[in-house]
């Protein structure tokens, strides 16, 4: 067999199988593992949904190409309603949206839309990572901005070099973030679209938990702030809203130029998603409301925080994403250390904050979705767990 191309070896190993080995041998131990590793809903799809899809598959309609330039009609417009009723902001479904298979999907597109070798990435660390890999895959450079608790996790853009600036052309943000779990400030977005339109680069925003929220609180968009249609675009996903992470379905708002510029290179790839899957998709995004999920979630967090504090870990509540970001409560151990101890003696599963980027050290991650939990319970007894471990030596600050 011919050697595959020297740019999949971009890719990096997979950080995570020393972990994935001892959860493996833990439960083929016997042991009863309380995994709060992957961000992937437990929670199925509203029956609604799945009915939407039952009939929509029953329309022949629906068993062709999707042929149209930029995504299913009603899926777009169910899209641009969804984003007035939500964030208050009127795009127009024909030329500021445009169906993607999932953000992932759109955001490695999205890369290869663009970058040339020579350009620049601005990449988040720590961040979701399928960005930073595509932008590298398609030549270009990376420069990451950190984000951490001095920042309130948010780029500073007056350390980013004029040099770094003149060459980029996509600037990544993800709020509210994975693995974070923290928002941006109104203030922020502002400063990043004068940003962009002084340097012409494209602000990019990952908006994956965009509607995952507590508390009632409200996520702020780019695509809120005026001027933010000249020089941004977001992806937006139906996976976690609507628990929908299989169905493979997202959209992309904004600057009608890169809307386009997506579309133009995966019309040369896909031909979209299967229709009924839009249709179901239209509507999940026109009727359903996700409180009911977003309730459940809210209970595990508070059982998760709560109790980590109680046992004297302090860590921040977030008011969004699945996520609670946790700093490594032993001075003495690296994330990876820690996660793999917290696996081995107390069988819970938190992912080291270093799969992220190098700004994840000191940090690990713990999700919110987990099966079969309602109301907090097994959070409650991961807790208890974490206690009895002896892992957390003394209260941290
Ligand atoms: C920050 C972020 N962006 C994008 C995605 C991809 O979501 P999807 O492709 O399911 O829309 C994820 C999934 O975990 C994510 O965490």
């Amino acid at each position: 067999m011919p050697r595959a191309s020297a740019r999949l070896e971009l890719i990096p190993p997979y950080l995570f199988a020393e972990i994935s080995r001892i959860k493996r041998e833990a439960i083929a131990a016997g042991h009863d593992v309380i995994d709060l590793g992957i961000g992937d809903p437990d929670i199925p799809t509203p029956a609604s949904v799945i009915d939407a899809l039952a009939d929509a598959a029953r329309n022949p309609a629906t068993h062709r190409y999707d042929e149209s330039p930029k995504g299913w009609e009603p899926f777009l417009e169910a899209a641009a309603n969804f984003y007035h009723r939500e964030f208050g902001v009127q795009l127009d479904p024909a030329t500021e949206i445009g169906q993607v298979i999932g953000s992932k999907e759109g955001l490695a597109h999205l890369a290869w839309a663009y970058l040339d070798p020579g350009d620049v990435a601005i990449v988040p660390n720590p961040g979701y990572p399928v960005s930073a890999i595509h932008a590298r895959m398609a030549g270009a450079d990376l420069y990451e901005t950190e984000l951490n608790s001095k920042n309130a996790y948010m780029p500073d853009l007056s350390e980013i070099p004029t040099e770094i600036a003149k060459r980029a052309k996509l600037f990544h943000v993800c709020y509210p973030g994975n693995p974070t779990g923290r928002p941006a400030t109104p203030g922020f977005y502002q400063d990043l679209i004068r940003f962009c339109r002084e340097y012409d680069i494209l602000a990019v925003g990952d908006m994956a938990y965009a509607n995952v929220c507590f508390d009632g609180w409200k996520n702020p968009t780019l695509l809120q702030m005026e001027g933010a249609k000249d020089v941004a675009i977001e992806f937006h996903s139906l996976s976690k809203i609507f628990n929908m992470t299989g169905w493979r379905l997202g959209f992309t708002a904004g600057n009608p130029d890169a809307v386009n510029t997506l579309q133009k290179l995966k019309s040369n790839i896909d031909s979209k998603a299967f229709p009924a899957v839009a249709e179901a998709g239209a509507y999940a995004l026109n009727h359903v409301s996700n409180q009911a999920t977003l309730d459940i979630y809210q209970r595990r967090r508070d059982a998760l925080v709560d109790g980590l504090r109680s046992i004297g870990w302090q860590v921040e509540r977030p008011v969004a994403s699945l996520y609670v970001w946790a700093p490594v409560p032993n001075p003495n151990m690296t994330s990876a250390e820690f996660a793999k101890a917290l696996l081995e003696k107390a069988h819970v599963l938190c992912i080291p904050g270093n799969g992220y980027g190098t700004a994840g050290e000191g940090y690990v991650r713990f999700s919110l979705t987990l099966l079969g939990d309602q109301n907090g319970e097994r959070f409650a007894e991961a807790v208890r767990r974490i206690a009895a471990s002896g892992l957390i030596a003394a209260p941290v600050a």
